[in-house]
């Protein structure tokens, strides 16, 4: 049954989708603590699309990691899909994940047991698809994706640009509200991530999904609404001209 948090939610354009307020996150380490992200602030809006830039290290799987609600600010406040993260249980936690988000890691999280079109399949299950139907929308995507003919073999046996296209389908396949992409053309050749690229945008403007992408590279930022760059536990958003 689903409780009154689990509720979906209402895109208002005026609202955002996801927002956070003065956020810190620090990892404790032996004798002190590693600050990454400082009094960290960013609004969201519905089917908005941004590109999140910054060296290794800066703390850009960390900010994904916090929206998702996989990791807890320090202090400050976050609010996803108009649930504020701080009251949430870990199972509240799991729910709006499940229903709002679709997480492309930047080490993909397949699950080892599973085929290909069983992981995506997953998402869809889980949140009360039938099998048959899960199954025949997860090939289909798959399909888009170019992993035509290899949807039932183990994460194992595909290459690192074939399991990241099956993990880009994975976190698209339950059209989610806010997608959150690590890096998911990082382990691509320039003309298959241009290609997967592409339908990554295609299927965000048929669900009206928001995206924050996490890149190394200028060209596929400049494929997105907002340019946002991490340096020193800040965000800055990038107007105008942007050299990276
Ligand atoms: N679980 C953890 N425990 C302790 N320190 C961590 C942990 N995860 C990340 N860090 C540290 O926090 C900082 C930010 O890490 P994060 O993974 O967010 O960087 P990133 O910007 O995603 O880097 P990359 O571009 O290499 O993926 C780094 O200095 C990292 O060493
Ligand atoms: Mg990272």
């Amino acid at each position: 049954m689903r409780s009154p948090k689990d509720k979906p939610f209402q895109a208002h354009t005026s609202s955002p989708i996801i927002a956070l307020d003065s956020v810190s996150h620090s990892y404790p380490e032996t004798d002190k603590v590693h600050p990454v992200l400082h009094n960290a602030s960013l609004q969201i809006m519905p089917g908005e699309k941004l590109a999140l830039l910054g060296r290794s290290g800066s703390g850009k799987t960390t900010l994904l990691n916090l929206i998702a609600g996989i990791d807890s600010p320090d202090s400050g406040k976050i609010t996803v899909a108009g649930q504020q993260s701080e009251g949430l249980s870990d199972t509240e936690r799991t729910l709006l994940r499940r229903h709002h988000i679709g997480f492309i890691y930047q080490f993909f999280n397949l699950v080892p047991s599973l085929s290909a079109i069983e992981n995506v399949a997953l998402t869809l299950e889980l949140n009360g698809v039938g099998s048959a139907e899960a199954l025949a929308k997860s090939r289909a995507l798959l399909q888009r994706l170019g992993i035509s003919g290899k949807e039932h073999r183990l994460p194992s046996r595909l290459s690192g640009g074939e399991q990241q296209r099956v993990a880009i389908a994975r976190a698209l396949i339950h059209s989610p509200s806010i997608v959150l992409a690590d890096e998911p053309t990082g382990n691509l050749d320039a003309r298959t991530g241009e290609a997967v690229l592409s339908v990554l945008h295609e299927v965000l403007s048929e669900s009206h999904s928001c995206l924050l992408l996490v890149t190394h590279s200028l060209a596929v930022a400049k494929t997105v609404d907002r340019i946002l760059t991490m340096e020193d536990g800040i965000i800055s958003e990038q107007h105008g001209e942007f050299a990276w």
